[in-house]
């Protein structure tokens, strides 16, 4: 775990975050995905200053990060207890999945309760819940001993954060905010999401380190694509990070097909570029004499999914950084142990450049 060589925080710090949390504030927290941009989630108010501090449209509901109890043996916690001033119904198949991966990086979409605010959940019958694994974010959350509402803690469409400097960065000269340290995040993508709300199905709404497979594996639940079984709900955005454009570089960001640096090197016109090329730990060094004028320099990344996924934000707001013309990335191999980082990179893609803010909005 991340924890192990992490600057953890002390009680005293947590307990002045509860403080803050109790009188409305935003605090920023660590779990094992990504920072996220805490709030309370019975306050009004304090959701609505997530909303215009991310500068997020309110129609995008949030999820509620919930603390696992703490138990020696893990099986024994009564979740539907936790989950009762949350949700309607929780099926055999809700707590299948609960025992199998909370806490950790899986959120699974009940019908609400009727207590839930409509601010949190945008307006829909439905609510997001999560426990996270982190440290940090299990003793905020169990000393707070309510629900914590927490989106990613990046302005709206950007990059999402995976260190606490990343969080103070993005919303330097914006907000005076409290970001509790817990290391680097060590899935470094956000939780895989399974809507539940149905009753009958469960479908993936969001990929992440949790797959379908590793979900049959573990619980005999068979997981389905949206559209497998239903017509789309209408045109609520129920899944913001589904909005084609969003994790977005401000450079602008390309994707190669294997092998094929050069071509798409050769499709971009400017000789005097600097351009950053990212490769795979397992490929041979490029070569690229028959671009002498182009600046290009390698950036070695992880075949492994895993390691991938940990270091891809990270590796994103680097280069973002490093004023480069142009970033390449190589496509992700096939297979659903990259569909939640190629679900990232290709909007990121989409959303990169100067201009991503207005894509991600439209
Ligand atoms: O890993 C994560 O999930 C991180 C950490 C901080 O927990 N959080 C995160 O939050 O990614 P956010 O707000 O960036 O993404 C939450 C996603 C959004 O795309 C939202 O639309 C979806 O969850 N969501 C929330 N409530 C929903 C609901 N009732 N039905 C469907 N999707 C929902
Ligand atoms: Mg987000």
């Amino acid at each position: 775990m991340s924890s192990d060589s992490s600057p953890l925080q002390s009680s005293a710090v947590i307990n002045e975050a509860v403080q803050t949390l109790r009188e409305g504030g935003l605090v920023a927290f660590p779990t094992e995905t990504v920072y996220g941009l805490g709030a309370d989630a019975s306050n009004p108010e304090a959701i609505n200053k997530v909303f215009t501090s991310k500068g997020r449209p309110s129609s995008h509901p949030l999820i509620v990060h919930l603390a696992a109890p703490d138990r020696f043996d893990q099986s024994e916690i009564d979740w539907v207890s936790v989950l009762a001033p949350w949700v309607r119904d929780i099926s055999e198949d809700a707590l299948k999945l609960i025992h199998a991966f909370w806490p950790g990086p899986l959120t699974l979409v009940f019908k609400k309760d009727k207590r839930v605010l409509n601010e949190l959940t945008g307006g829909q019958d439905t609510v997001a819940i999560r426990a996270p694994a982190h440290p940090v974010a299990q003793e905020l959350l169990r000393k707070f001993k309510g629900g914590v509402v927490a989106p990613s803690a990046n302005r709206f469409g950007k990059v999402s954060p995976t260190r606490a400097a990343d969080v103070r960065h993005e919303f330097e000269g914006v907000l005076d905010l409290m970001v509790l340290d817990g290391g680097d995040c060590e899935v470094g993508i956000e939780s895989t999401i399974i809507d539940l709300s149905s009753g009958d199905h469960a479908v993936l709404l969001r990929p992440g380190a949790i797959t379908p497979s590793e979900i049959l594996a573990k619980t005999g639940i068979q997981v389905s694509r949206p559209g497998d079984h239903r017509p789309s709900s209408g045109d609520l955005p129920r899944v913001s990070g589904s909005l084609k454009a969003h994790y977005a570089p401000t450079t602008p960001l390309r994707l190669y097909a294997p092998g094929r640096v050069l071509d798409a090197l050769s499709e971009f016109p400017d000789t005097k570029s600097r351009v950053a090329v990212v490769v795979w730990d397992s490929e041979s060094s490029l070569v690229l004499e028959d671009h002498p004028s182009i600046d290009v320099e390698e950036i070695i990344v992880s075949s492994d999914p895993s390691i991938f996924a940990s270091r891809l934000y990270r590796t994103l707001r680097d280069l973002d950084e490093q004023a480069w013309d142009l970033i390449l990335f190589p496509e992700p191999p096939a297979g659903e142990e990259w569909d939640g980082v190629r679900d990232r990179l290709q909007r990121a893609c989409f959303g990169s450049g100067p201009s991503s803010i207005s894509h991600a909005n439209s």
